[in-house]
């Protein structure tokens, strides 16, 4: 279970995800903002998302995932080494989400911690994952991303409270034969461009006040074009960096599972790919943008579709603020 630098492969043995029951459509939000179905669909490509009740908290969300994949792996709490939740919306700013997610699901022994990188975090998530394990530091290792953006979105803005929804995907790590798991991984960030996806308030340089309630820093505050437009040039160019590290082309790729934002963003990276739609996965119609979750939940529902087989080459991409991006070439186990 070598790779040629002496360092141990590592894949994904198992998927899990949930969402929050309650379901709104673009019609509840016609009724709540000046908006219309029409506008939503063909903007975004999404046509309804999940919304989760008062009383759920991320950790919630993200115990259920983490439950579903450890049964589809196999592996019990008690033998994780490590729980990464990639999150912007924990429960609480500390503890973490994911010191909630080991008392709740009994991992005694795991360590535990939050990585925030917007979007991309499960991807990055991934990556300092696998490095403990390909380093021979733990064997088992849990990511989820888990979000509930609709905490911290202003429902009385319409250019931001139409594309977001709640949600958990997980999955677990451990070595896997050689030749098999991750083959590459492309993580980078513009710092530069982190004022165009903000939640002001809340922290150091804004702390809360009755004066930051008042004035909406505590929700998001996004200049959607600016993040569009790196968006489709930073999923193509990712996404073709990490294939070439591998030694791969995209014409060799079974299934692209991009973050989940907005079908046009998918369908220009598609595009930039060389990839017909059939090769990609997409999910953003029932789900909107659900953050660091999107990608884990688009894979677990492809792998509950059967759309990923023994042997396939996978490309994750996401994007998000910060501004970052993360890419991961891998072969299914
Ligand atoms: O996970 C990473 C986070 N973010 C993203 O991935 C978002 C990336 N950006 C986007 O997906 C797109 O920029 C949006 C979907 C957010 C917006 O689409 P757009 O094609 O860039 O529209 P726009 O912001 O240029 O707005 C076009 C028009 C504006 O009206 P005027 O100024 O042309 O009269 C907006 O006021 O659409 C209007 N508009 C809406 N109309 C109906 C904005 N939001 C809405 C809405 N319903 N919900």
């Amino acid at each position: 279970m070598k790779n040629n630098n002496g360092l141990r492969s590592v894949g994904i043995i198992g998927t899990g995800s949930e969402v929050p029951p309650r379901v709104v459509t673009n019609a509840d939000l016609e009724k709540m903002v000046d908006t219309n179905d029409e506008w939503i669909r063909t903007r975004t490509g999404i046509s309804e998302r999940r919304i989760a009740d008062p009383d759920m908290a991320t950790s919630d969300l993200a115990v259920g995932a983490a439950r579903k994949a450890l049964a589809a792996a196999g592996v019990k709490p008690e033998e994780l080494d490590l729980i990464i939740v990639a999150t912007v919306t924990p429960d609480t700013l500390f503890p973490s989400a994911s010191c909630v997610v080991q008392d709740r699901i009994g991992a005694r022994k795991a360590a535990a911690f939050d990585l925030s990188a917007g979007c991309s975090g499960f991807v990055y998530a991934l990556s300092t994952a696998s490095q403990f394990i390909a380093a021979g530091t733990y064997d088992k290792v849990l990511v989820i991303g888990a979000e509930m953006l609709s905490r911290i979105t202003d429902w009385e803005d319409r250019s931001t409270c139409v594309l977001f929804g709640d949600a958990a995907g997980a999955v677990v790590l451990a070595p896997v034969e050689d030749g098999k798991g991750f083959l590459s991984f492309e993580l980078g960030a513009e710092g530069g461009g982190g004022k165009h996806l903000i939640l002001p308030a809340g922290g150091s340089r804004l702390p809360a006040s009755a004066r930051t309630v008042a004035d909406k820093q505590h929700f998001i505050k996004m200049a959607g074009n600016e993040v569009f437009k790196f968006a489709v040039r930073i999923m193509g160019e990712a996404a073709v960096e990490v294939l070439e590290k591998a030694g791969l082309k995209s014409q060799e790729v079974d299934l692209f599972i991009p973050h989940q934002a907005n079908i046009r963003i998918i369908e220009a990276a598609a595009k930039r790919l060389g990839l017909g739609m059939d090769r990609v996965f997409v999910n953003v119609q029932k789900y909107g943008n659900t953050s660091a979750a999107s990608i884990g939940l688009a894979l677990d529902e492809a792998v509950r579709e059967g759309r990923v087989q023994s042997g396939d080459l996978l490309v994750l991409m996401g994007f998000g603020a910060g501004l970052t991006w993360a890419a991961a070439a891998l072969r299914w186990v």
